[in-house]
């Protein structure tokens, strides 16, 4: 029977391009993100809201779809798979596609399997990284954990995932700052700096550590006003890593005006979103980012579900 699986989109509150090199960052899963459902079929087939793909034809998506069906130990299934956030745009859309589709197969090819017990979650997070390897290359695995919970979570690549808990929800805003960027080259020109100069990103790294840490305090204490200039304080070594635009500055400094406690970008950069954090309502900052002809909406995140 053909049943619908979804997954989360995210904002990263901190840590983002650090977590590569080791460091903590913290996430926070959004209430969009992506929807799949997964029939028995012939032939593997793949259709992404108007784009569709079928086995073999060399496609980036059927080459991860074929890395994530083989992951699971799925036979051929055709997929129909929805995203509910921007692509490329710091949300975590190919994450929360591989996640959503993962869960969808597993539906499909094991239906008496609880997709919240701990080993369907484990599967599912193996075969969100296979599809996220074939367009991210050195994902760190921040997205897909993201893309698996609800909440907020604390995710390094030696600790993995843990959910954080919030004494107060976090009222965001998120605007679309910029044009899509990849990933993977954002992730590059990072690691290109660190190959010229490593004291520039290590510096980076272990500042963002400090901030992360200090930030998780914040959430558990319910501290917005010290986690928003913890987030302003990592949007400065961002644009010290030489991956924030003009755009991306503009949005955060209107967010600011606004009355946001701190904005910074969310995701690889280059473009896409940034995510502002509000005192209670975050319409004052949404009217400003409307104004300048930003497309944004609202999120408010509450505690992570226990797994
Ligand atoms: O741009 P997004 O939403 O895929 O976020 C990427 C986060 C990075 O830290 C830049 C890369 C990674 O794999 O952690």
């Amino acid at each position: 029977m053909e049943r619908c699986a979804r997954a989360s989109g995210k904002v990263i509150l901190l840590g983002e391009h650090a977590v590569v090199y080791g460091a903590p960052a913290l996430a926070a899963a959004l209430d969009r993100g992506a929807l799949a459902r997964a029939l028995p079929a012939d032939r593997a087939r793949l259709v992404l809201g108007a784009r569709s793909g079928a086995e073999g034809d060399g496609s980036d998506a059927m080459r991860a779809f074929a890395a994530l069906r083989a992951s699971l130990g799925a036979p051929p299934l055709a997929v129909e798979a929805e995203l509910e956030v921007p692509a490329g745009s710091g949300l975590g859309a190919s994450a929360a596609l591989g996640v959503a589709i993962a869960r969808a197969v597993l539906l499909a090819v094991e239906p008496e399997l609880s997709l919240a017990a701990p080993e369907a979650c484990a599967r599912v997070l193996a075969a969100a990284a296979a599809w996220e390897g074939v367009f991210h290359g050195d994902a760190s695995g921040v997205d897909a954990a993201a893309a698996a919970s609800s909440g907020c979570i604390h995710f390094s690549r030696t600790g993995g995932s843990e959910p954080v808990r919030l004494e107060r929800p976090l009222p965001l805003a998120v605007a679309v700052a910029g044009p899509p960027a990849s990933t993977r080259e954002m992730v590059q020109a990072v690691a290109r700096l660190r190959a010229r100069r490593p004291e520039i990103v290590d510096k980076a790294v272990s500042g963002v550590t400090a901030l992360v840490n200090n930030a998780r305090l914040c959430l558990e204490a319910g501290d917005l006003r010290g986690l928003g200039k913890l987030m302003d304080l990592n949007q400065m070594l961002l644009s010290g890593l030489m991956v924030s635009t003009e755009a991306i500055e503009r949005a955060c400094d209107s967010a600011r005006r606004a009355g946001a406690l701190g904005a910074k970008l969310t995701g690889a950069g280059g473009g896409g979103c940034v995510v502002a954090l509000a005192e209670l309502e975050p319409e004052p900052i949404l009217a400003a980012w409307r104004a300048e002809g930003l497309a944004c909406f609202a999120a408010t995140v509450g505690a992570a579900e226990p797994a």
